[in-house]
């Protein structure tokens, strides 16, 4: 604060205070001119009405006077008089910063003794599993939904089927990274024939809804493409998060006209990175978490 507002400050302190200071010893003091009957003569409702005069009761004399003194009191001790720091030297920023550092002490300590523990062993910590699903929900809910239950488009955390390897390396890996998931569009190669076929092929594999007649000429154009990927036994390959086309699971893809879409447009499926964005021992409980949190009860099943 600047030395003119400081005064300016201080100024406007001493003035108001002593109005107030002159109105106490005043208003004590002063003599009002009454009437015999004991009130000032002021009347309303033709005279049904009229101001009697009491004095101020000496509990709220000595009330106010205490508060006025206290007002001083507080002053001396705590800043508020322009820029006077106040005899007891504390300050609202003090006070913050020193909350701040209490709280990175206690952070500190709650996240120190996570950092020795294996992801695996971690996983299955009530403290960090509870810690870690407050960063899932604050920071991958809206995409992966609040309990890891997955949302078209952004997949369920919580079964055993992982695109991009489900051990804690794996999963620690992917939520430190991000994953870009590249299936380029392949159609134009296959021919609209051929796609179908392939698609059917596809679908079979999964049961789901297809023409069987297409199903061994698709397996065998799904041979000389999406092999490359996808794998001969289309069981994915997590290096590329080519998903297993065999579980039944697609995050976009819906019967035959979804994977032939697929097949014909590609698909680009981001994870975005955290390394930037929560520091590695938020990852680390948030990936524990996640790991923690998988059903081992469910066969992987269609979301
Ligand atoms: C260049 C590697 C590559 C090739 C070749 C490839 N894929 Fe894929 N495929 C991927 C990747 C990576 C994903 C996951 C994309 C994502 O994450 O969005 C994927 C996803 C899919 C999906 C799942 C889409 C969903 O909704 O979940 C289907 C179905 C699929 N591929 C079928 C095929 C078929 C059929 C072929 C051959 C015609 C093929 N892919 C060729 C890499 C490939
Ligand atoms: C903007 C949306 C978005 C947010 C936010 C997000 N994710 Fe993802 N995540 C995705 C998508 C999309 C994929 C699938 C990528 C692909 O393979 O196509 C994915 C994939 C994953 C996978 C891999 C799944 C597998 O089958 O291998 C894990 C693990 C994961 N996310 C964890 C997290 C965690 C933990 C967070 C929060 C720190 C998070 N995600 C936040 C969109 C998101």
């Amino acid at each position: 604060m600047s030395a003119f507002w400081s005064t300016w400050i201080q100024g406007l302190v001493i003035f108001n205070m002593g109005i107030t200071f002159f109105l106490f010893i005043f208003a004590i003091r002063t003599k009002i001119p009454t009437l015999e009957d004991g009130t000032t003569g002021h009347v309303w409702a033709h005279g049904v009405l009229r101001e009697g005069l009491n004095k101020l009761p000496l509990w709220w004399i000595v009330g106010s006077a205490g508060w006025f003194l206290a007002a001083w009191i507080y002053l001396v001790l705590y800043p508020g008089f322009g820029r006077l720091p106040g005899v007891l030297g504390w300050s609202s920023h003090e006070q913050l910063e020193q909350q701040l550092a209490d709280n990175a002490v206690r952070l500190e300590q709650t996240y120190g003794q996570f950092r020795a523990m294996p992801l695996e062993r971690l996983a299955l910590d009530e403290d960090a599993h509870r810690i870690g699903h407050r960063i899932f929900i604050d920071n991958c809910a809206a995409c992966h939904g609040r309990n890891g239950a997955g949302n078209p488009g952004f997949p369920k955390l919580n079964d055993n089927f992982w695109t991009w390897g489900g051990s804690a390396d794996d999963v620690l890996t992917t939520i430190t990274n991000g994953r870009h998931g590249m299936m380029a569009p392949v159609g134009a190669a296959l021919g609209e024939e051929g796609t179908l076929a392939v698609a059917n092929y596809v679908a079979s594999l999964s049961g789901i809804e297809h023409d069987a007649a297409l199903v061994a000429t698709g397996k065998e154009k799904f041979g000389t493409i999406c092999v490359a990927c996808h794998g001969p036994d289309a069981k994915g390959n997590p290096m590329l998060g080519a998903p297993d086309l065999t579980a039944g699971i697609f995050l976009r893809s819906v019967g035959v006209p979804g994977i032939v879409e697929t097949i014909d447009k590609g698909r680009m499926g981001e994870m975005p990175a955290w390394s930037g964005r929560l520091n590695e021992d938020e990852i680390r409980l948030v990936a524990a978490w996640v790991i923690g949190n998988v059903n081992h009860d469910t066969k992987a099943t269609a979301p």
